[in-house]
């Protein structure tokens, strides 16, 4: 299993506000290109991959939609619109959900009322778990464990006093070069080193 974690810190919580997020402060674009890449290829659609969606910008709590190859998930194409569909159906259809509940929305998407520290703390307990960072091992040098989690943030620079804590519990960082990425290319990366190493 591959697992992606992208945090959007100016994600909305608000379905009707997903497509307007896009080429705005919120870049939700960006959100949208990682989804893309973390599950198409050329002629077909990857197995064994999770992307979770973590939403911070909420007048109530934060949401972590998940979605999952392995469970169904289907995408109408590889487009923006497609991915950014995903997000609204999860919002949408989640309406009411509590804090810290987990509805199944689709095959393949499930949604929860919790946000990105309970996310990698509940996942740092069974899974090698990555922060990307340019200033991290170097991937060559450090091969990633079975059954990764890469951490990614959006446009905005990940929290640095959100994963100190995290060190102590075995959260380690991988870098890909020097150069200040997409979260999208990240995740192409990520793949072309995986797929190589077999
Ligand atoms: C567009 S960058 C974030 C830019 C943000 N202004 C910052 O300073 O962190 C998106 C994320 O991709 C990951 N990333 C980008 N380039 C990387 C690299 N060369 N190696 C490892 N991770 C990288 C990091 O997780 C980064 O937070």
């Amino acid at each position: 299993m591959r697992t992606f974690i992208i945090r959007a810190r100016k994600g909305t919580t608000r379905w009707e506000r997903v497509k307007s997020s896009v080429g705005g402060r919120e870049h939700l674009e960006v959100v949208a290109h990682t989804i893309m890449n973390a599950f198409f290829v050329s002629n077909g659609f990857r197995e064994d991959v999770e992307v979770y969606v973590v939403l911070d910008s909420s007048e109530d709590f934060p949401r972590t939609i998940k979605l999952s190859s392995n469970d169904g998930l289907s995408m109408t194409g590889f487009h923006e619109d497609a991915a950014l569909d995903l997000i609204e159906k999860a919002l949408k259809d989640s309406q009411g959900l509590q804090k810290d509940e987990t509805r199944t929305i689709a095959p393949g998407i499930q949604i929860s009322g919790f946000g990105f520290e309970k996310l990698v703390r509940q996942l740092l307990e069974s899974r090698p778990v990555y922060l990307l960072l340019p200033k991290g091992d170097d991937i060559r040098t450090k091969t990633p464990e079975l059954d990764p989690v890469f951490i990614l943030s959006d446009h905005l620079a990940m929290p640095k006093n959100s994963v100190n804590g995290f060190k102590r519990h075995g959260l380690k960082s991988i870098s890909l070069g020097k150069k200040m990425l997409f979260a999208s290319q990240c995740v192409v990366l990520l793949h072309y080193e995986m797929d190589r190493a077999g």
